[in-house]
């Protein structure tokens, strides 16, 4: 079966761990401080504006919580969002309020989200699709005249930028994922961007059991130092040695991955061009850098979508779309329609993209796309 998704760990990583468990220190330790500050270099921003947690989802449900958002509020996010975001939203007892998307960039825009903003709209939660970076300018310039809270859920777009900033730190917080899915792949893990220095420490309190003091080897203080106080019902939601010593490993190899994501990116758009019944990812605007992290392709009718991903399946390739509308999902109660997200869900098909994706691969893939279409009524 050729993966949709796969990660890209290997000897380098198991060393690590090993200097870990040699360590005798797993828990949130020197390594995981190394991660923060490797992850904050790489987004060139200060190391006091980010924080690990052990997931991207628990970093937007502290974030929610963290703004004082709750019931009688709203936040907007786009139909196509991961479900985590819906849920964070809608845990706190807000309202989550979806909005459209462009059909070709599965983005949120300025204008989708404009029509969607109320009096009691809170904070808007984005995503950058697949690593395209959506329009973050127009959206950052509405939001603030709004006096709207920015999250970007940046799980998708690791290595995204847009004019030379990182995508996720555009807003008020940033989230990262790094769960076994991703390209930087640490098993579970997360990290969070906060612009705000009086927000981060409330960060670092409410993901680590609301203690105002450090623990085991983080603490300085001189005498009883089994003594806490907490500054909030806080869970527990960082990220270990562990982890933290595989990330660091994975974001010096992360160029890498970029790279061999946009080959394979390239050659589908180079094999795939003459087939006049799909239509190929949208080409990147100028100035803005993708994580390439998935490769879509949109069809004609969803019958077609359908029949291809089935075909696909049968013969051993697994293709899969990304994200089921939100405002579809029974759950969340919404009556909305928003048309061009659910034509985009009709007709798109997320393919196989992944670092050791080899070329026999890509020509595999292309060829049962090509055998399918010779073999389509
Ligand atoms: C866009 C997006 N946001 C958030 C998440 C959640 O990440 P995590 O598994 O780290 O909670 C995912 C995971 O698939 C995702 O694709």
């Amino acid at each position: 079966m050729i993966n949709v998704f796969q990660p890209s760990l290997g000897l380098e990583e198991l060393d690590a761990i090993s200097e870990v468990f040699k360590s005798n220190w797993l828990g949130k330790g020197s390594k995981t401080n190394q991660f923060e500050q490797a992850f904050a270099h790489h987004l060139h921003v200060p190391p006091e504006r980010i924080i690990s947690t052990n997931c991207c989802t628990e970093g937007m449900f502290h974030a929610i919580e963290i703004l004082g958002i709750g019931p009688g509020d709203e936040v907007i996010l786009p139909t196509i969002s991961f479900v985590g975001a819906g849920n964070a939203i809608a845990a706190s007892g807000a309202k989550p309020v979806f909005c459209d998307v462009d059909p070709r960039t599965l983005n949120a825009t300025a204008h989708t989200i404009e029509k969607e903003i109320t009096p009691r709209t809170k904070a808007a939660i984005l995503i950058h699709y697949g690593g395209y970076p959506c329009d973050v300018d127009g959206i950052v310039e509405l939001l603030r005249n709004h006096g709207i809270f920015l999250i970007e859920d940046s799980a998708c777009s690791v290595a995204s930028q847009k004019a030379g900033r990182a995508c996720g730190t555009f807003g008020d917080i940033g989230v990262w994922s790094f769960d076994a899915m991703k390209i930087l792949v640490t098993g579970d893990g997360g990290m969070i961007y906060v612009k705000n220095p009086d927000l981060r420490m409330k960060f670092e309190q409410n993901t680590y059991l609301g203690l105002m003091n450090k623990s085991g080897i983080n603490n300085t203080v001189d005498s009883k130092w089994w003594e806490f106080d907490i500054s909030s019902f806080g869970r527990r939601s960082i990220m270990n040695d562990i982890s933290s010593t595989i990330g660091l490993v994975q974001l010096k190899r992360l160029d890498s991955f970029i790279a061999a994501r946009k080959k394979v990116h390239e050659k589908y758009n180079e094999m795939l061009s003459g087939l006049d019944w799909l239509v190929l990812p949208p080409q990147l605007e100028n100035g803005s850098l993708s994580s390439y992290y998935f490769y879509w392709i949109q069809l004609s009718s969803t019958e077609i979508r359908d029949r291809l991903a089935s075909y696909l399946r049968d013969h051993d390739i697994y293709t899969t779309f990304r994200y089921f509308p939100l405002h579809l999902v029974k759950r969340y109660g919404s009556t909305v329609s928003l048309p061009y997200a659910e034509s985009a869900a009709n007709h798109t098909l997320c393919l196989p993209i992944h670092q050791s994706l080899s070329d026999d691969d890509i020509q595999t893939i292309v060829s049962r796309i090509k055998a399918f279409s010779e073999s389509k009524p």
